[in-house]
Order: structure tokens, then C-alpha cells, then sequence
């Protein structure tokens, strides 16, 4: 589907974003694990997050939806059910990467995973590894990529340092942790912990030491299990970034985002914002802080100019999924900005250095790729055109945001691929510019 984002009057007005993305697949995964039930208040619906509850449903978990919120009635934390065939993830990494966290210790079974292309070109050697040092099996195509069958097997407690800062993996390697004496993960830089947290809140041993500067060592132990009672879902601030960076490029544009999740290891994008001049308040959460709850907190922004900004590597697990807006916003900056130690964008839904270069060039942003990360020499503006999404939620999200801020608008070709995160967003806006 190809839909076209004309150049913008003012976006104003208050608006509550999707809940969640990360949040919510944790939420189903952590809900099908527990024996009581688990009440879940605005769980995101999208096609990601559907794919996660499909999948524990297919492990013997019941899901009752209800319009304010979800009840999973879980199957404990060693009772998950053969699945009978493959447990499809869809387009969803973080459902592919956590779940096997779980699955690896369901002794005597074993569980297949698939998903998309896209999700069959992204590696899951980087959970193999650790969960096979454990002592679960992990057959994958290639040795590195879905399809791939987790074969459970009782588990021993390890020390893992993370090649990468990957929440992702990170979260993998707790869920298996649940089972041990204790399993430890060390990051090289600080990334999401929404899984910490919410094991936290669900009676675990969860322990993290270390800073925001340095990076954590985030040990848990054994849990005879898991009892999370009612979560609540904040609202979800990658979704947020995407109305964030149009109130701010988009002239005259005053806007209220209610309750999102502001939790410091998602606020980079924020604090880059910040850095760039843009005006946007809100109550962010003390860098380095550690508590159950998720914090959340009302996003002011205003339309002004910015200036151009430079992000490095420890910066970018927590604004990780928001890089390529950073891209767009530097093409309105005055100056070069610059984002470098971010490889890992090459392995998301799409390759982002190259679909966010080639896509921005082509609407006539001076950009260059690096082999990890880009440089965008702002012009002040945007030409518009017309932009592939790839089959990448962010990347039609991007176009349609760009498209606004541009002079000619632009055409977005498979816009339905923001489905995966943001369903209503062609209608937020509409209702924002009203
Ligand atoms: C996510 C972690 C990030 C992020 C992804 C969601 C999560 O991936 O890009 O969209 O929910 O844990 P990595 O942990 O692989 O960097």
C-alpha cells in the first residue's frame, strides 16, 4: 500500500501514543510463564505484538482479551506445551530472541521458529550461543538464522559477557537464568531492562550492579515462580519519537504525548534532542536508576530550529530503534551529525544504515554511510520524493514523518509494514493537524 504524507500544517493538540512494543511482548512472555493468572492493562495490539500472544497460546497459555485489558493464564514456568507445529514469529525479533529463553529449559521438548524474510535474514547464533553454554540445543539454518528448534534440557547457571549491547539477548539469557543457581550477564554499555524489571516485580532474585556510565552486571537466580499480578503498560516512547521529531520539524507544532514510558534506557533519543536545541520537556528518569516499576511521564514538544549533534556508541542501545529519526532530523540541523558504533542497526527488520541512507538520499538528504552509522550534512530542509519501507515498520514511519517536514511531500511504498508497531499512526496524525 502506497500512501502519500503532503507537507504539513501544525501538528497540535494531546495525544496517548501505542502502549509499548518491548513492554508488551515481556508482558505475554512473562504472563505465559506464570502459574496465577496475569492481568495485562493496555497491551499493545499490532501485528508484532499479536504474534507473541499467538505464540504462547500455541505453548498452552489461555489469552482473554478484553477491551481494557488482557488476562493470559500461563502455563507455570516448567509446563510449557509442545507446540504440535512451527511457532510463527512473524516479523517479531524480540519475540524470537526472548522466547527461546523460556523454552530452552521445557525438559524432553523441543519447539521450532520461524517468521518472515525479514526475520529469517536476522542472526539467533547470538542467543545459540549462550543457551547452548547452558546446556540447551539449538539446531538453526546455517548454523545462525530461522528457522531454528530449541531443544529443552535442564540448565546450568553462567557468566555471559555480551559481544553486543543487545536487550535482546540480554532478556534471553535471564528468562534461561530463572532456572539456575544463578546466571549473571554483563554488558559492555547499558540497554533496555524492561525484562529486569518486570522479573523483578514478579518475585525473582533479580540483582544489577554497575552504572549508567559503564554498563551492568544483572544477575538472577532460581524462581519457583513468577507471580507479576496486573501490568501496565506504558505508552511506547519509539512510537512516541516519531510525533516527537515531527512536532519539531514541522512549523508552528505544539504537542502533548501522555503517559510515555519515559525509563532511562529508552530516553536517548530524548537526551539527543535535547543535545540538537529541540524543545521538548518531560520528566525523564535519573540515568542509571533501577526499580520495578516502569516510570511515565508527559512529552511536551514545540517546533524549533536545531542544531546538528554526534552520537556514540555508548549512546546508542538507548536510542537504538530511533537512529534513522536522528538521521532525518540532521537534515534540518545546522551542521554534520553524526551517529557511529551502530553496526547493529545493519541486522534490524531491515539493514537501517543502508535503507535510511538510500531512502533519505532519495528524498534529497545530504547522507553518507558509515560501515557502522551515518554522517547527514543539514540543508535546513527536505525535498521529498518518494521512499521504500523495505517491509520495516520504522522505515515507513520515517517516510511518512519526512514527508510532513518536506517541501513536496512524500510517497511512502508499503506503508501497512507500520503495522508491525504503530497501526493507527496515518490517523494520529489526521487527528493532530486538524
Ligand atoms: C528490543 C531491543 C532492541 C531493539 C528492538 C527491541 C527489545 O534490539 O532494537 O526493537 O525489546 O528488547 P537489540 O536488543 O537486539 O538491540
Amino acid at each position: 500500500m502506497n500512501v502519500r504524507f503532503d507537507p504539513s500544517g501544525p501538528l497540535r493538540g494531546r495525544l496517548a501514543v501505542p502502549a509499548d512494543k518491548s513492554i508488551s511482548h515481556r508482558a505475554a512472555i512473562v504472563g505465559a510463564m506464570a502459574s496465577e493468572p496475569v492481568r495485562i492493562r493496555n497491551y499493545l495490539y499490532a501485528a508484532d505484538t499479536r504474534s507473541t500472544l499467538a505464540a504462547v497460546q500455541k505453548l498452552g497459555a489461555i489469552v482473554q482479551p478484553g477491551d481494557e485489558e488482557i488476562v493470559i493464564r500461563g502455563c507455570g514456568l516448567r509446563n510449557a506445551m509442545a507446540a504440535g507445529d512451527v511457532i510463527d514469529v512473524g516479523n517479531a525479533g524480540t519475540l524470537m530472541r526472548l522466547l527461546p529463553g523460556w523454552l530452552s529449559f521445557q525438559q524432553g521438548s523441543s519447539f521450532e521458529l520461524d517468521g518472515d524474510d525479514s526475520i529469517r535474514r536476522r542472526p539467533v547464533d547470538r542467543i545459540a550461543q549462550p543457551l547452548s553454554l547452558m546446556g540447551a540445543r539449538i539446531e538453526a539454518r546455517e548454523g545462525r538464522f530461522p528457522p531454528f528448534t530449541v531443544h529443552g534440557a535442564p540448565l546450568a547457571g553462567i557468566e555471559y559477557e555480551l559481544p553486543v549491547a543487545s536487550a535482546q539477548v540480554k532478556s534471553c539469557v535471564l528468562l534461561a537464568g530463572l532456572v539456575t543457581d544463578a546466571t549473571t550477564v554483563v554488558e559492555p554499555a547499558p540497554s533496555r531492562d524492561h525484562t529486569e524489571r518486570m522479573l523483578a516485580a514478579a518475585g525473582a532474585p533479580v540483582e544489577r550492579e554497575g552504572d549508567a556510565a559503564g554498563g551492568f552486571r544483572t544477575t538472577v537466580g532460581n524462581a519457583d515462580e513468577l507471580e507479576p499480578g496486573t501490568i501496565e503498560v506504558p505508552g511506547d516512547p519509539s512510537s512516541a519519537a516519531f510525533l516527537i521529531a515531527a512536532g519539531v520539524l514541522v512549523r508552528d507544532s505544539r504537542l502533548l504525548l501522555e503517559r510515555v514510558g519515559v525509563n532511562w534506557t529508552r530516553a536517548g533519543f530524548l537526551r539527543i534532542l535535547e543535545r540538537m536545541g529541540a524543545i521538548v520537556l518531560a520528566d525523564l528518569e535519573e540515568p542509571g536508576t533501577f526499580a520495578a516499576a516502569e516510570p511515565v511521564a508527559d512529552i511536551d514538544v514545540r517546533n524549533a530550529p536545531i542544531e546538528a549533534t554526534t552520537v556514540e556508541a555508548d549512546e546508542v542501545p538507548l536510542a537504538i530503534d530511533e537512529l534513522p529519526l536522528v538521521a532525518l532530523l540532521g537534515c534540518f540541523a545546522d551542521g554534520d551529525t553524526v551517529v557511529r558504533g551502530a553496526g547493529e542497526l545493519r541486522v534490524k527488520e531491515s539493514d537501517r544504515i543502508a535503507t535510511v541512507v538510500d531512502g533519505l538520499r532519495g528524498l534529497g538528504a545530504v547522507i553518507e554511510a558509515l560501515p557502522d552509522g551515518f554522517v547527514v550534512t543539514g540543508t535546513g530542509g527536505l525535498r521529498g520524493g518518494r521512499i521504500d519501507a523495505h517491509g520495516d515498520h520504522r522505515l515507513a514511519l520515517l517516510g511518512a514523518v519526512a514527508g510532513l517536514a518536506s517541501e513536496d511531500g512524500v510517497e511512502v511504498v508499503g506503508m501497512e509494514a507500520a503495522d508491525v508497531s504503530y497501526p493507527g499512526f496515518v490517523d494520529d496524525v489526521a487527528r493532530l493537524v486538524a
